[in-house]
């Protein structure tokens, strides 16, 4: 199975911003740890990450087009709360998407409680760091060999 891994707008800065927060783990780090799960399931991953909401799109725009995957993973970040460009892309596209999130963006502030992305989205995943990430990959692989 071939994964795509994508991250938006601050996540780049993982591991060295709010770290009580985010965790001390880097955003390379956190890739290193699902590109080996991946690689001990024998599945193959690709990862990205913009902080600019149009080449966001414009990934799910070439994963469609293109078929580069089988199941994306999607940590929007802030843009998850209010991006309704990114939102359309992913319900235009016929590859499932799992909303992820390193927090509990339900245990924090009122803003990140509702998320514009979940209802296109086949599953949601938060709170468990790295590991939301590898829980998310986990969903998609049961969903996809059904
Ligand atoms: C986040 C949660 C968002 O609310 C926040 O804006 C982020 C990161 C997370 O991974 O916990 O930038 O998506």
């Amino acid at each position: 199975m071939k994964f795509l891994v994508i991250n938006g707008v601050n996540l780049n800065l993982t591991g060295k911003r709010e770290k009580s927060v985010y965790g001390s783990a880097t955003l390379e780090d956190i890739n290193a740890k699902i590109a080996a799960f991946c690689k001990a399931n024998g599945d193959s991953v690709e990862f990205y990450q913009s902080n600019i909401e149009g080449e966001l799109v414009n990934k799910f725009h070439e994963a469609f087009l293109n078929k580069t995957c089988d199941a994306i993973l999607f940590n929007a970040g802030a843009f998850t709360h209010y991006s309704y460009a990114l939102r359309d892309a992913i319900a235009a596209i016929d590859i499932p998407v799992a909303e992820v999130h390193i927090s509990n963006v339900h245990a924090r502030e009122e803003f990140r409680h509702k998320s514009v992305l979940s209802e296109v989205c086949k599953g949601v995943v938060c709170g468990f760091g790295h590991g939301s990430y590898i829980a998310a990959i986990v969903g998609l692989k049961d969903c996809l060999s059904k």
